[in-house]
């Protein structure tokens, strides 16, 4: 009797801990919500508005995911790959059944700052609404007006592919409840009226946090004050920290020069590739030349972390790679990029003291040999070179080799390439 009595208080407690567990999700994916205050859906804007949104919209890349390639404009579709599965991005049209036709801009705003969808689901942060959450309603109500305009589109949502239990809105909400929290843009009253603009840009449409910031096991950004750096999911690419000498060394460069990669794609030190391209190409450079500015301003301003990129004493490598290394360089590589890695100004990039080969990690240059890299085609650099691909002539061993011998060449110090981790990628 008395064991019976004490296995029903146990089972009380935990029910009572369970509930109050679930309430407690369920009040954190509430909390900074805004109510609904209007299902009207408005038909006029002004073209000032309209097209406001239009370049607002080329700030956030929206188009970047909700369009496929060759598909109608942001009439979603596309996949994105996240350690957990694919999400599919949605029809943004204003068609009424499949697309946002019959949301308010009370939806449109509780989506975009509280990732919550017009019937109440809760979306995925593969829709970088944890960024977005920093926009202004001003803002999002323009890029409501613009999406407005665009010919509705009638083209079902696609499930997306999860696994149990990412695919359960209860995991999501869980999620949310330790790693969302809605936020506006505070401005800082004792930086200038640029540098504001540039913070707001960078943190909140641009989410240039969500390859270039570190994330947890569970996807979630582990800071949110850095920009510290990290591997794209489902690829080889390394987004480098951009506050950190040792790696992209922003503070080091001159501000035009900033300004000049997102504008163009290139500068005399750099140039973009893989995601990198496609974010100059569909939106950076796009944007005027005082916001490119006001973003570049913010970017040198960051509190640098991380010395110096180059390590002070030489690396021990393998004499067996640096020799094989060395031979498919002069046969394939210095044609371009020389035989001393001087590369050739304006169209092959020099490979000595180039920070891209330097990286502590080898994603990127592997990706590059591989697959090849083409920078954009941007107004200012109208047609880039390309590095031909390499990954049906040089075996992964001849991969390693050739890296190990650029990385451990001509004042060039990063650690050498094993071909293992040319075999993992
Ligand atoms: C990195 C990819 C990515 C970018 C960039 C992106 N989105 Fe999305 N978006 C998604 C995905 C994926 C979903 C689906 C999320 C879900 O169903 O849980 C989504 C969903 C949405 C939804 C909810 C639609 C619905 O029917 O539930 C809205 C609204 C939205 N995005 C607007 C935008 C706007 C506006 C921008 C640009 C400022 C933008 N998105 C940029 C990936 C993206
Ligand atoms: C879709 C992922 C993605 C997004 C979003 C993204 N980047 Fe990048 N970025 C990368 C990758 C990957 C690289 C490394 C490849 C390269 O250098 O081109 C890179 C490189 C860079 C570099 C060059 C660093 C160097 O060492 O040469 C700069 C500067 C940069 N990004 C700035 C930004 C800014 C500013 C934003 C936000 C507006 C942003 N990125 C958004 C993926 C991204
Ligand atoms: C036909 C000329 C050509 C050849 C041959 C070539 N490259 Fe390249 N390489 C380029 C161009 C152009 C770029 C810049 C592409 C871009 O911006 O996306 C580049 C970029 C690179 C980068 C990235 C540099 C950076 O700043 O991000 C590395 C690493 C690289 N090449 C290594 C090699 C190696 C190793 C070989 C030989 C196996 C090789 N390349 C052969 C033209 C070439």
């Amino acid at each position: 009797m008395k064991a019976h009595r004490r296995l029903w208080l146990v089972l009380l407690v935990l029910t009572v801990t369970l509930i109050a567990l679930a309430a407690t999700v369920i009040m954190l994916n509430k909390r900074g919500e805004a109510s609904i205050v209007s299902d009207a859906v408005p038909s006029t804007f002004s073209p000032d508005q309209i097209e406001r949104g239009r370049y607002l919209a080329l700030a956030g890349n929206c188009a970047s995911c909700h369009t496929t390639r060759g598909g109608a404009e942001y009439a979603g579709g596309l996949g994105i790959k996240t350690p957990f599965g694919t999400i599919y991005a949605s029809n943004l049209t204003p068609d009424p059944s499949t697309g946002i036709g019959t949301w308010s801009p009370d939806h449109f705003w509780r989506a975009m700052h509280n990732g919550r969808a017009r019937d109440g689901r809760l979306l995925y942060p593969a829709f970088p609404y944890t960024s977005y959450t920093q926009i202004t309603r001003e803002d999002s109500d323009a890029i409501y007006a613009w999406l407005r305009t665009l010919p509705p589109v009638s083209k079902e949502n696609k499930a997306h592919a999860l696994g149990f239990p990412y695919n359960t809105q209860a995991a999501l909400a869980v999620w949310r409840a330790l790693y969302f929290r809605p936020d506006g843009f505070a401005a800082q009253s004792q930086r200038s009226e640029e540098w504001n603009r540039g913070a707001y840009l960078v943190n909140g449409l641009g989410h240039c946090i969500a390859c270039h910031g570190a994330r947890n096991s569970l996807g979630a950004t582990t800071n949110w004050d850095r920009l510290d750096g990290g591997q794209l999911p489902g690829e080889g690419w390394y987004a480098p920290a951009l506050d950190s000498d040792a790696e992209a060394g922003l503070k080091s460069w001159p501000t035009a020069e900033v300004v000049a990669l997102l504008k163009t794609g290139v500068t005399p030190r750099a140039s973009v590739s893989g995601p990198m391209a496609e974010v100059v190409y569909r939106s950076t450079q796009h944007l005027s030349e005082s916001d490119l500015h006001a973003m570049a301003v913010y970017l040198q301003a960051l509190p640098s972390h991380g010395s110096a990129m180059q390590q002070p004493v030489p690396l021990q490598r393998s004499g067996a790679l640096m020799q094989r290394g060395e031979k498919i360089y002069s046969l394939h590589c210095a044609s371009c990029h020389g035989e001393s890695g001087e590369g050739k100004t304006g169209m092959y990039p020099p490979l000595a003291a180039n920070r891209a080969v330097n990286l502590a990690s080898p994603s990127n240059p592997m990706q590059m040999l591989r697959f090849g890299g083409y920078a954009p085609t941007t107004e200012g650099n109208p047609r880039p070179y390309g590095m031909p691909p390499f990954g049906h002539v040089l075996a992964d061993e001849d991969i390693a080799a050739v890296l190990t011998y650029v990385r451990g060449s001509w004042g060039n110090n990063a650690p050498e390439v094993s071909m293992l981790q040319v075999m993992r990628r």
